[in-house]
């Protein structure tokens, strides 16, 4: 037992000493160390191990050290709404998941929202998906809560929500353990789903029907990260029909070029923030 403590440790120091996963939450390291271990006895192993499922978490999306603190300057600068949306345009290039929806930005919210913007907005496995928040047309008093493992970039966030006209918070949330306890009248859960299968089946079945709000929005990719056409479409609607079967549930389905879109009304009254 002793023994084992002080591996998970060093794979924690080891991982941790790699500017790529300094920023991630510990819990999220430790969490994935700990698996890495029961795989592999071979302490070298489980570290190479743990870092690779770490990268397939985050580091195939994202540019490497985005620079946040000058993201923020521009935010900040931007005068009005229309070069605020300028600005979040060209930041939310940096990511592969939210650059890939750009071209869609405008049709996209309004049609996850249904005809009442939501007061309270859950966004799960954020990325930069909040940098989409002047094209959600959401009043001023909305409350806008972000989770993702990402030290670094829940801080961005946090200090971002204000500059683009909401208010709220952005935390680091193992989303693979359940949702943060908070509730809200929609929870985005934008292309995070396969991930959360990845590092544990069932994992991701199991937030969306513990997360705390009516209505859920839940989207999975379509083309691998390189643009190909690998059938996941079809994989995915597979998945989401045998859930909503199994949970009753009968979504609604936005098709966009390189992404389905699940609107999902559960007709269950969100609970208070616990
Ligand atoms: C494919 S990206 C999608 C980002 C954003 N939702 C979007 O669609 O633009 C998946 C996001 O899930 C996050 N993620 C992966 N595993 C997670 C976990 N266990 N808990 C919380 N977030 C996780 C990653 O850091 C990444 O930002």
């Amino acid at each position: 037992m002793a023994e084992r403590d002080s591996q998970l440790a060093e794979l924690i120091a080891a991982v941790q000493a790699s500017a790529r996963y300094r920023t991630i939450d510990a819990a999220v390291i430790e969490r994935v160390g700990r698996e890495s271990l029961q795989r592999y006895p071979s302490l070298k192993a489980a570290i190479k191990a743990a870092k690779t499922t770490l990268h397939q978490m985050i580091g195939a999306y994202a540019d490497r050290a985005l620079p946040y603190p000058q993201w923020l300057a521009e935010l900040q600068s931007a005068p009005d709404k229309t070069t605020r949306q300028a600005v979040c345009h060209r930041l939310m290039a940096h990511h592969a998941s939210t650059r890939e929806r750009l071209p869609a930005l405008d049709r996209l919210y309004p049609a996850c929202f249904g005809g009442q913007p939501p007061q309270r907005v859950l966004d799960l496995g954020c990325g930069l998906n909040p940098l989409a928040i002047p094209w959600m047309e959401l009043p001023p008093t909305t409350w806008y809560a972000a989770y993702d493992i990402d030290m670094a970039l829940s801080g961005f966030i946090r200090a971002a929500l204000p500059l683009l006209g909401v208010q709220g918070e952005a935390n680091t949330c193992d989303l693979a353990a359940g949702p943060p306890p908070v509730a809200a009248d929609v929870a985005l859960v934008l292309k995070t789903i396969p991930l959360l299968e990845q590092q544990r089946r069932g994992a991701g079945a199991d937030l969306l029907r513990a997360i705390q709000a009516p209505r859920l929005v839940v989207s999975f990719p379509t083309r691998s990260l390189g643009g190909r056409n690998v059938g996941m479409a079809t994989t995915y609607r597979g998945y989401m029909d045998a859930l909503a079967a199994a949970e009753g549930w009968s979504p609604h389905v936005i098709e966009l070029p390189n992404e389905l879109v699940f609107v999902i009304e559960r007709h269950t009254p969100s609970r208070s923030r616990m």
